[in-house]
């Protein structure tokens, strides 16, 4: 029986590089790991989460797959359940990209030891991208993907220096055009309503934070219209 991953799921795992010992951090149901046993892309892997519950779904899953003696579970917070050295590949996937940042911040042993890390923020993509820079990582790839009606966004940083040659790109990620045309499209559309939106939230208003907000948004109105043309070029 194969593990059937969604596009999400799927994309992520995508990113792992063959060979690599690989711990999933928040790994709920386990399933990226049981994948990149099954599909030989690792040969051993952590599976680790916060919650009892969502470990012993994984747990649960790793048995009826038969994956008990390759995969290891542990049930703590963040990267404190892991020793430095022990994996190469960390993935933090279906998190707040705030609590992601925090659960990097709080164990610098594992941040400078480990290899590469794939992050799939579900908020906050602009702050993390941000945090990472600022501790030092270069964002080697920054994708987008569809699921549904949503779209995800998916990096994988290792230690280095980031150009970054506009702000811009903390917020529409440093490989744009990495991606299929029409999705970056509807990506950065959306940008636009949001800002759009807010610029007709706060129209008229007149206190210092409504006026920041309108300043902050009209700049980001016309940045993201560049970024369209240039897309297009
Ligand atoms: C929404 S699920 C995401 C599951 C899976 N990674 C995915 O992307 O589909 C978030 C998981 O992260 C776990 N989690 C939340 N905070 C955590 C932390 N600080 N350390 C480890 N796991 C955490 C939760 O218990 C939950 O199982």
């Amino acid at each position: 029986m194969q593990v059937k991953l969604t596009p999400r799921l799927e994309k992520i795992a995508s990113l792992v590089k063959k060979d690599s010992k690989v711990a999933d951090i928040g790994t709920d149901h386990g399933y990226i790991p049981l994948f990149l046993l099954q599909n030989n892309i690792s040969s051993f892997a952590i599976a680790s989460d916060v919650n009892k519950k969502p470990l012993e779904s994984a747990e649960n899953n790793i048995k009826i797959y038969g994956y008990n003696e390759k995969i290891q579970t542990r049930l703590g917070g963040g990267l404190t359940t892991l020793k430095a050295g022990e994996v190469d590949t960390i993935i933090i996937a279906g998190m707040g990209g705030l609590l992601i940042a925090d659960i990097l911040e709080a164990s610098p042993e594992i941040l400078n030891t480990a290899k590469t890390f794939i992050l799939q923020p579900m908020q906050a993509q602009e702050e993390l991208r941000k945090y990472v820079v600022q501790k030092g990582f270069s964002i080697k790839k920054d994708l987008l993907v569809k699921e549904d009606h949503r779209i995800y966004e998916v990096m994988v940083i290792e230690k280095g220096i980031q150009t970054v040659v506009d702000e811009i790109y903390y917020l529409i990620g440093f490989h744009i055009k990495d991606n299929p045309i029409p999705l970056v499209e509807e990506f950065i559309q959306r940008k636009l309503m949001t800002y759009d939106k807010i610029i007709q939230d706060v129209k008229g208003q007149k206190t210092e934070s409504a006026t920041e907000k309108y300043q902050m948004a009209v700049s980001r109105l016309s940045k993201l219209k560049e970024v369209l043309l240039w897309l297009k070029k």
